[in-house]
């Protein structure tokens, strides 16, 4: 038997060029009979190669073990034959219309991840029952899940209909609760199957044991699903996923990459960064292992460049200004599935992950909590726990570019992550004017517990003979900021001012990597740096320090935290903010003593250094 990676696997089950291909998931309770239906199907639509399922048979005898359908999934793991391939959780199979990639999830937890991760789509759902245990709790959840991810197009198979005699009473008796269930989720089925996997009634052949059925069966029912139309008519919505750079002969061209999630972009668009609000046109539209291309549309990966340098960084999305912009905000209201390990509670940060995007948040309210299975609401519960579906308010520490759940399906989703796991995912019902954020509340008990000392500052000024102040030194990542920043130090401590250099740079130019790999996030830095910053400037100091790749958001964060003393902003090399003012900015390389002269005239001319001298 051949052996072949997932991802070879994958490539190869894509089929001939052009061929339209169907993402099918089959979810349903414990043994209700989702991997027989599988089996049965292709054995049943002729896509088994020659002599397999005799072999299996054959197999199974000898060592006296019933035979089953389900087995057939096992037995075809990492084979290539006749198109059928099998790896873990996934079945790819052709008909002559078009091919298939069905999704066996192995339990709705690790379904849901799957889905929300993105390491599974599907446009089609098939939900399985077992006709003799009914409607259980998890069949009421999946129904839920599938509405929550918006698949469209849902048929119910109710399977072992031969332990129930072929009774179209026991039929129509789940057809009626479930239906009824679903139409309350606001899930469309496009049609309820009676079926018997494991004697192939209804799978791909009617039979005679359901005269009283006149639907489809179930490979009628999968090629008559509908492929939905690529999303190219919504705005445009690229999640950057990485900026690459050309580095020969002095080009310093960039290439933003990412997924077209929805809409198209074109050579001449003039594209919009959200939630930095950048502007560039678009130069050119670069293809992979293939030439310039004039366009590319929803479902492509791509990469272009732009006619004018911006600095932005992955995480941001593109959009075009001729269109409608996402919402940029940082609190918002959500459906929200938790699968973690603990409760989801106020007060403890997470990471949110919407699009290319990842940001600390927080969950700010809990406004009610929905009993999945039973579609009942539970108010005044003070944490999520594992498997509730709650209604929440959201706010992240800086802002994103979202939409809602039902104008941009998929800018409208996101994972929450809780110790390096996904533990909850959701959809975004609103923006919520934000009152007050978290980071004010957090500086207004900062400063209402501090007992301050008897030492006011004008006294302080006149000891030091200059003001409190927090200097940063930005910049893109990698120029020589550090240099330039102790050496001010050292100038104005021989000019016996009271000044320090705090050191940690580095630290964040390691956090830029982002993903939560580390104990502290960037974000979470952030704030313990402008709370340091705070007590140093009170103290009078000229506290400096070097930060690579901040963002305009870590500034004003920075700001609002070492309020009211300020911020001196030396920017190295090229401006990389949108809007936050740069106090000094200096060329990259430039002559340090030079620069340190540029940066003392400004501290003078903005009465920081008072009486002094160069
Ligand atoms: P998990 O993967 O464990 O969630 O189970 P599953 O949903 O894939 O169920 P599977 O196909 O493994 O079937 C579970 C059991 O139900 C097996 O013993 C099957 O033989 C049996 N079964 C499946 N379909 C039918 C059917 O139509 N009639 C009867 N009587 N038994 C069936
Ligand atoms: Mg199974």
């Amino acid at each position: 038997m051949e052996n072949t990676s997932p991802q070879k696997t994958e490539t190869a089950a894509r089929g001939a060029e052009g061929r339209e291909q169907l993402s099918i998931v089959i979810v349903g309770h414990v043994d209700h009979g989702k991997s027989t239906i599988i089996g049965r199907l292709l054995a049943d639509a002729g896509a088994l190669p020659e002599g397999k399922l005799e072999d299996l048979r054959e197999r199974c005898r000898k060592s006296a073990k019933p035979f089953e359908y389900a087995f057939l999934l096992d037995a075809l793991k990492n084979e290539q034959t006749q198109g059928i391939t099998i790896d873990t959780a996934r079945c790819f199979f052709k008909t002559a219309r078009r091919d298939y990639i069905i999704n066996d999830a192995p339990g709705h937890i690790e379904f849901l991840k799957n889905m929300v991760t993105g390491a599974a789509r599907a446009e089609a759902a098939l939900l399985v029952i077992d006709a003799r245990e009914g409607v259980q709790q998890n069949s009421r959840r999946h129904g839920y899940m599938v509405s929550m991810l918006g698949i469209r197009q849902v048929s119910v198979v109710v399977n072992k209909l031969d332990l129930m005699d072929y009774s179209e009473q026991a039929f129509e008796a789940i057809r009626s609760e479930y239906a009824e269930f679903l139409a309350r989720l606001g899930v469309e089925t496009v049609s309820f199957i009676p079926v018997s996997a494991r004697n192939g009634v209804n799978i791909a052949s009617r039979s005679d044991e359901t005269p009283w059925y006149r639907g489809p069966t179930v490979l009628e029912q999968i090629e008559s699903f509908v492929k939905p139309a690529a999303p190219t008519d919504l705005p445009l919505r690229m999640p950057v996923q990485d900026i690459y750079r050309f580095t020969e002969h002095d080009d310093d061209r960039r290439i933003v990459a990412g997924m077209v999630q929805t809409g198209s972009l074109a050579k001449g668009d003039e594209a919009i960064f959200q939630p930095s609000g950048k502007c560039s046109t678009i130069a050119r539209i670069e293809g992979f292992n293939s030439s310039e291309q004039t366009q590319a549309i929803a479902g492509q990966a791509t990469g272009v460049t732009l006619t004018t340098q911006i600095y932005i960084k992955p995480g941001e999305l593109m959009c075009r200004a001729d269109q409608r912009q996402p919402r940029i905000g940082t609190q918002l209201r959500a459906n929200l599935f938790w699968m973690g390990k603990s409760p989801m509670v106020v007060g403890r940060p997470y990471r949110l992950r919407i699009g290319a995007a990842r940001v600390q948040v927080n969950l700010a309210a809990i406004l009610n909590v929905l009993d999945a299975s039973e579609l009942s609401t539970v108010q005044g519960k003070g944490q999520v726990d594992r498997h509730d579906v709650a209604e929440c308010v959201l706010e992240t520490v800086r802002p994103i570019a979202f939409d809602l759940h039902n104008e941009i399906e998929t800018n409208g989703r996101f994972v929450i992550v809780d110790n390096y796991e996904i533990s909850g995912c959701g959809v975004i019902l609103e923006q919520v004017e934000a009152r007050t954020s978290m980071l004010h509340e957090h500086v207004i008990r900062r400063e209402f517990a501090w007992d301050k000392g008897n030492v006011d500052r004008g006294e302080r000024q006149a000891r030091f003979n200059h003001k409190g102040r927090f200097i940063v030194f930005t910049g893109p990542t990698g120029n020589a900021r550090h240099e330039l920043a102790k050496r001010l130090e050292q100038h104005l401590f021989r000019k016996h001012c009271n000044t320090y250099y705090l050191g940690i740079g580095n630290v964040f130019e390691d956090l830029d990597a982002d993903e939560p790999t580390r104990s502290v996030s960037r974000d979470e830095h952030v704030q313990q740096l402008g709370d340091l910053a705070r007590i140093m400037t009170d103290a009078g100091l000229l506290l400096i320090t070097t930060l690579a790749g901040v963002d305009d958001y870590d500034l004003e964060r920075l700001k609002l935290l070492n309020e009211p003393n300020q911020l001196f902003i030396v920017n190295v090399g090229e401006n990389i903010f949108s809007h936050f003012p740069v106090d000094v900015q200096l060329p990259d390389g430039a002559d340090t003593r030079d620069a340190i002269n540029v940066v003392i005239r400004e501290l003078n001319t903005r009465e920081v250094l008072l009486d002094y001298c160069i």
